[in-house]
């Protein structure tokens, strides 16, 4: 199998490509999840790794968004940690918490331990992606995975994080821990991006959320390489690749030249300043997540200036900065959606 031949033409993946769209592209992070009364009902009682594992599940979870609010794209249900729990670390994701890792990596030996992700890890994730792809029709899917930095601090620091100070103590202090780890964690990223692309994904997402904790020059360093393998790899399987960061401003170039078609630009960037910093790439993003709660038409005006902005670029795909918040009003990013789909671009 491969990329679904029915969403060739998507608005979504003609922006990746810098193509001219009848309108923008819009979808969200985290539009699955705790923002909606139905996800809430279907997790009852289920645990959030057993939720990503059962295939029946991840295609309602991923179709729930689809439905209520008709975006150009489905984000698929899981979690950058959920390949590490299918090779067999021992984790688990706590409510309201995050990822919790019982025993943090620390020495070469702990590396070592780490199994390379295969197919035969992630059957659940095969099934689910083939059966969202049947349903979605001509609405692209976007698979995911964790970047090697943002999944070395869990690994690292055992759980959430603010400072990655073992995680940077690591990368300076002990460069072949730090080397071996971020193979590892590139060779199970990229094998699993390969896994969702060959089951139908149409483009990926690269999240390396905690990137911005880094100096540009740890970054082209220790950290970049890493990731500009993975989007390598992904690029070779002929999808768009959206590569993203919070708190990326200094960043933003970098994570361009490491092998993006899209970048992720969070709201603390204006969207300008963001298009100049990547240059001939699409860029996606990025409205700031609380301004469902301001007034709808404080909402949607800046939502206007997001979209005037993001006619400057190669290609633009709407966003948020970062994440739905739990506590959305479904309603506001129904009309944000509606206001995106029917903003005039000519
Ligand atoms: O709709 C979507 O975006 C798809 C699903 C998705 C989840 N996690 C589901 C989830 C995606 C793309 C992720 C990626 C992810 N996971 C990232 C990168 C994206 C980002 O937000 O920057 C990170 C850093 C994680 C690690 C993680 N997992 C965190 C920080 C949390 C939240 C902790 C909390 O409870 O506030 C999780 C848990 C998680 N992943 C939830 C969901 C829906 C909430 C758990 C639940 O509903 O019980």
């Amino acid at each position: 199998m491969s990329p679904s031949p029915a969403a060739a033409d998507s608005v979504l993946l003609a922006a990746a490509r810098g193509e001219a769209v009848s309108h923008t592209p819009v979808w969200y992070m985290r539009q699955a999840g705790r923002s909606l009364p139905e996800y809430l009902k279907v997790r009852e009682g289920v645990g959030m790794l057993e939720s990503c594992m059962d295939p029946d599940l991840v295609v309602e979870i991923t179709m729930q968004p689809v439905r209520r609010y008709g975006v150009d794209a489905a984000i698929f249900f899981s979690d950058i940690v959920l390949p590490l729990k299918a090779v067999g670390v021992d984790l688990d994701i706590k409510a309201g918490v995050g990822p919790v890792v019982a025993e943090p990596v620390r020495t070469l030996a702990d590396v070592e331990r780490i199994p390379d992700l295969t197919p035969d890890h992630v059957p659940f994730i095969t099934q689910a992606v083939q059966g969202l792809v049947g349903e979605l029709g001509a609405t692209p899917l976007i698979g995911f995975a964790g970047a090697p930095f943002t999944v070395a601090s869990y690994l690292v620091e055992g759980g959430p994080s603010k400072d990655h100070a073992k995680t940077k103590a690591m990368m300076l202090g002990a460069p072949e821990v730090w080397d071996a780890l971020m193979r590892k964690i590139a060779q199970i990223a990229s094998a699993y991006l390969k896994v969702q692309v060959d089951a139908g994904a149409s483009a990926v997402q690269l999240f390396d959320s905690w990137a911005g904790a880094l100096t540009p020059q740890d970054y082209a360093e220790h950290v970049m390489p890493h990731s500009s393998r993975v989007l390598a790899e992904a690029g070779e399987l002929g999808v768009p690749r959206i590569h993203f960061g919070v708190g990326t401003t200094n960043l933003l170039s970098l994570m361009g030249e490491a092998g993006a078609d899209v970048v992720g630009v969070d709201w603390r960037t204006p969207l300008e300043r963001g298009i100049e910093l990547v240059g001939d790439r699409a860029v996606q993003g990025n409205l700031d997540p609380t301004l469902v709660f301001a007034p709808t038409d404080v909402m949607l005006a800046r939502a206007g200036q997001v979209i005037e902005a993001g006619r400057a670029a190669r290609g633009h795909i709407f966003n948020l900065g970062h994440g739905v918040i739990p506590s959305t009003d479904p309603d506001q990013l129904k009309r944000l959606t509606e206001f995106v789909q029917s903003y005039p671009l000519g």
